[in-house]
């Protein structure tokens, strides 16, 4: 019997430091030895939002921590590790680099193969943690910097079908609780005031749902919650504000998802009909639960990771490692950190004003 490999996975994009230990079982389905996660939410949570300096700095004191608590909970040896897999990119340029040097050290002491991991590639691959995945599937990728649909037809093989014009969907959910006062990171604490609230009490924008395929935009629907705000008086009416949004983003991604998966047909005939939703706001049970009546009705079959592995973490990222190590995609310990890193490199530019649909 051959030996499986062990990977570990690191990653520091953004306010999370994170370490985590993956391999296989005997029927090839990959295993989460440890996944370690240290957040940082009490060092940015009187600015209202992540403070780069802080969070390199943040990254810097915890990571030998963190990876010596993912190798020690794993119950692995150093020495059994077969490749290191760290985020290389896109996120904050003083984050990135500490995860990216901390791995390329570890490969050269260990002298294990290093590989260089995309960020978003991890959150489209964390469904393989939990679930059987075949290529090609449909991705929805909701977290706090992307909101985009992606005709996913193999490992580093994306095309993409739709994005958002302006804010990624996280990103208008932080933005309403701020406004509503929620401290940050709010995403999470809309959906809790969404439960106590009325949808229906206000009326706020859909852009862009009747036209530009499935791309989409939130811009106008933080202009128009700013507006409601203003009038507010009650803590009512911040859960029904709080209901109110949450219906609409529901809404949104009921539509555009609908018309992501005519194009995706159109694509791949009748090849495949997964769709995959991935990323921090896919642990959003409202949101799943809308997508999954979605996927009833139209004939698809919806895949969701875990909720523990839907932010920020390392197991998703020696996710693309093992799969990259499988294939024997190595990097050099010169890759350069990666701020700006699309998933599908030939997609044209569409944000900011004047942008044609
Ligand atoms: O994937 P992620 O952890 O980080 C990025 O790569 O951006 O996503 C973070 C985003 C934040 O905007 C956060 O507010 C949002 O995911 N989020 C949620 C929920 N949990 C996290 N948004 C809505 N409902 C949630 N339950
Ligand atoms: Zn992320």
């Amino acid at each position: 019997m051959s030996k499986k490999p062990i990977i570990l996975g690191i990653e520091s994009s953004c306010d999370e430091t994170a370490a985590s230990i993956i391999s296989e079982n005997e029927q090839g389905i990959p295993t989460v030895l440890s996944n370690i996660v240290s957040s940082q939410v009490d060092v940015h949570k009187e600015f209202g939002g992540v403070v780069p300096e802080l969070a390199a700095r943040s990254h810097i004191e915890k990571i030998d921590l963190i990876t010596k608590k993912a190798i020690e909970e794993s119950g692995i040896k150093l020495e059994e590790i077969d490749a290191i897999a760290a985020t290389a990119g896109p996120g904050l340029m003083v984050c990135l680099s500490v995860g990216l040097s901390f791995g390329k050290a570890m490969a050269s002491s260990l002298k294990k193969p290093f590989i260089a991991v995309n960020h978003l590639e991890g959150h489209a691959l964390s469904p393989k943690l939990n679930s059987k995945l075949d290529y090609p599937y449909l991705l929805l990728l909701i977290s706090g910097g992307h909101t985009q649909f992606l005709n996913v037809r193999g490992l580093g093989k994306y095309k993409r079908l739709g994005t958002t014009i302006d804010d990624a969907v996280g990103e208008a959910f932080d933005k309403t609780a701020k406004l509503l006062g929620i401290e940050f990171p709010g995403g999470p604490q809309i959906e809790e005031y969404a439960k106590k609230g009325n949808p229906n009490k206000y009326q706020l924008p859909k852009p862009i749902i009747h036209k530009g395929g499935c791309n989409l935009s939130f811009a106008g629907l933080k202009t128009a919650v700013l507006r409601v705000t203003k009038q507010i008086k009650t803590e009512q009416e911040k859960y029904d504000l709080a209901a109110s949004f949450q219906k609409t983003v529901e809404e949104i991604l009921y539509k555009k998802s609908k018309v992501a998966f005519k194009e995706f047909k159109n694509i791949n005939k009748d090849k495949s009909n997964t769709f995959v939703v991935a990323g921090g706001v896919a642990a959003n049970k409202k949101i799943r639960k809308v997508l999954i009546t979605l996927c009833e009705e139209e004939n698809f079959k919806a895949i969701f990771p875990p909720i523990s592995l839907c932010g920020d973490n390392a197991a998703m990222i020696a996710m693309v490692g093992l799969e990259k190590f499988k294939l024997k995609q190595f990097n050099n310990l010169d890759y350069p950190v990666k701020p700006r890193w699309a998933l599908d490199e030939k997609a044209v530019f569409l944000k900011g004003p004047g942008v044609k649909l």
